[in-house]
């Protein structure tokens, strides 16, 4: 069965399009089988990696599959260069599913069905690339994902935006929850689903003794991973090149870093 990893987190540019790509590719160099899906208009994911013969924008994407009432999923499915990696592409026109699927409300079942498909598909890791938002289907990717990470940069606001998720994510559970919930057991569910990565810290940055107080006050410590990937322009250069760091740079304390991670989280 896959294991679904997403990285919800509404504060923008912490790094999840990176974090993302960088655990799929390590995961692919330990011969698991990796399927990425951008969710996110921006199309960064999409656009960061190299296809298969020079082919770069797919027929069908993600707003294609979001709108189907009985989606398969190898329809949608491109091969990228890299060796067990595939991809679902992401659209632009994800802007306006709002519009075309209520993720909440009436289309509750539509996200567990659609993980229920990801499950039963012949990938180890689905890894799913979310927007800077919380929206109804990053906060109903949350409520069925197997691993969402949390990415908190060495900007004290990251805390706040945390909170907010938190909060937001409390907020919309008895809109779809069954049964009787008490507000104890959706935090439970909440932390037991989500893992905070600190991303893009420098070194012996003080901010993050703070922040990692902050969060085992508000859950607990087993919530952070080990690891830390700490700030390096290699992150860069390697996105030009449209790399992954370690393909751009095997040596480099990122890559090492990033390999770190993949078996963390495995
Ligand atoms: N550890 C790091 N060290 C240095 N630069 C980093 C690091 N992680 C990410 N970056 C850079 O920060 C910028 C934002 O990263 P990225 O696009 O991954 O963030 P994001 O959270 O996906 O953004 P968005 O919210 O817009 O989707 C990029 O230029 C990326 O190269
Ligand atoms: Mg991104």
């Amino acid at each position: 069965m896959s294991k679904i990893i997403t990285n919800v987190m509404p504060k923008g540019g912490v790094g999840k399009t990176t974090v993302l790509l960088n655990i799929g590719y390590e995961l692919s160099l330990l011969k698991k089988k990796v399927l990425f899906i951008d969710t996110d208009g921006q199309l960064n994911l999409t656009s960061n990696i190299q296809y298969k013969d020079d082919q770069v924008i797919a027929l069908k994407n993600i707003f294609d599959l979001f709108t189907e009432e009985d989606p398969k999923l190898d329809y949608y499915i491109y091969e990228t260069s890299y060796k067990n990696i595939d991809i679902i592409q992401g659209s632009s026109d994800l802007y306006f599913l709002r519009n075309e699927r209520n993720f909440m409300a009436e289309d509750k079942d539509f996200i567990p069905k659609f993980f229920d498909m990801l499950h039963k598909s012949d990938y180890d890791y689905v890894l799913i690339d979310t927007n800077p938002t919380i929206s109804e289907l990053n906060l109903a990717l949350i409520q069925n994902t197997d691993l969402n990470l949390i990415i908190i940069d060495g900007d004290i606001n990251a805390v706040d935006t945390l909170q907010t998720l938190l909060g937001q994510y409390i907020k919309s559970y008895p809109i779809w929850a069954k049964g009787e919930i008490t507000q104890e057991s959706v935090i439970y569910s909440f932390a037991t689903r989500n893992k905070i990565l600190f991303n893009n810290i420098a070194k012996q940055e003080s901010v993050i003794e703070y922040t990692r107080n902050t969060i085992i006050d508000m859950f607990h410590e087993s919530m952070i991973l080990d690891t830390v990937i700490h700030r390096s322009v290699v992150a860069k250069y390697a996105k030009m090149d449209r790399e992954p760091i370690s393909q751009y740079d095997k040596k480099h304390t990122m890559s090492k870093e990033f390999r770190k991670l993949a078996k963390e989280v495995i």
